[in-house]
């Protein structure tokens, strides 16, 4: 089996048997209401922009406040990453679906923050959340052609078609778990 240069085997069984710290200086933890203004700072900035479709304010709102009142239960999930200085660095959101899929929404890394591993230990610790409640496999979508089409497979996400989205095609991609 190969191995990425992330350290993940292409295209092998999901992570479960990888160590994942969390970044060096940086701190993870639960989304929150305040944290919604540096997260849109994030999607809207100008590289990254073209990778999101339309993320609202009121969907992400809606994550927090479920993730805030019903805990490890809860189906929503929104994690960010924050440096020193409080600011927000990268998040992740996410939704563990009844029919055992979780659905990777949206997942950015601040421009000056990206190919630092932030990406990479937001999915492990997804995978790892999935697996713990007994998910079956994670799902997501991506526009063709774009450079995140590279970054799932090193994860062992599989093609598994395309979508026609309401502006773009979107690649759809699968972790069996
Ligand atoms: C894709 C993304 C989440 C990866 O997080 P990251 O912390 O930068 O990535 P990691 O350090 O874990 O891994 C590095 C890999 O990320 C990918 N990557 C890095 N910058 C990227 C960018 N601007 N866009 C897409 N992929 C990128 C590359 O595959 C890179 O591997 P390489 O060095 O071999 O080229 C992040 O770069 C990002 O937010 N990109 C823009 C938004 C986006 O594409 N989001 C996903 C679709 S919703």
């Amino acid at each position: 089996m190969r191995k990425s240069k992330l350290g993940l085997i292409a295209g092998g069984p999901p992570c479960t048997a990888y160590r994942i710290d969390p970044p060096k200086g940086l701190t993870v933890r639960d989304g929150q209401l305040d944290d919604l203004t540096g997260i849109i700072r994030i999607v809207n900035s100008k590289n990254n922009r073209l990778s999101f479709g339309w993320v609202q304010k009121v969907v992400l709102a809606d994550a927090v406040k479920h993730q805030r009142e019903e805990g490890e239960k809860s189906q929503h999930r929104l994690r960010v990453v924050t440096d020193s200085t409080g600011r927000i660095v990268a998040f992740l959101r996410a939704y563990h679906r009844n029919d055992g899929t979780t659905t990777l929404h949206e997942i950015g890394v601040a421009e000056d923050m990206q190919s630092r591993g932030i990406g990479t230990y937001l999915i492990m610790e997804l995978i790892h959340a999935s697996q713990k409640r007994g998910m079956l496999k994670i799902g997501l979508k991506t526009p063709v052609g774009m450079r995140s089409n590279n970054y799932y497979p090193s994860f062992g996400f599989k093609q598994v078609g395309t979508f026609n989205g309401r502006k773009r095609v979107l690649n759809c991609y699968e972790l069996e778990l």
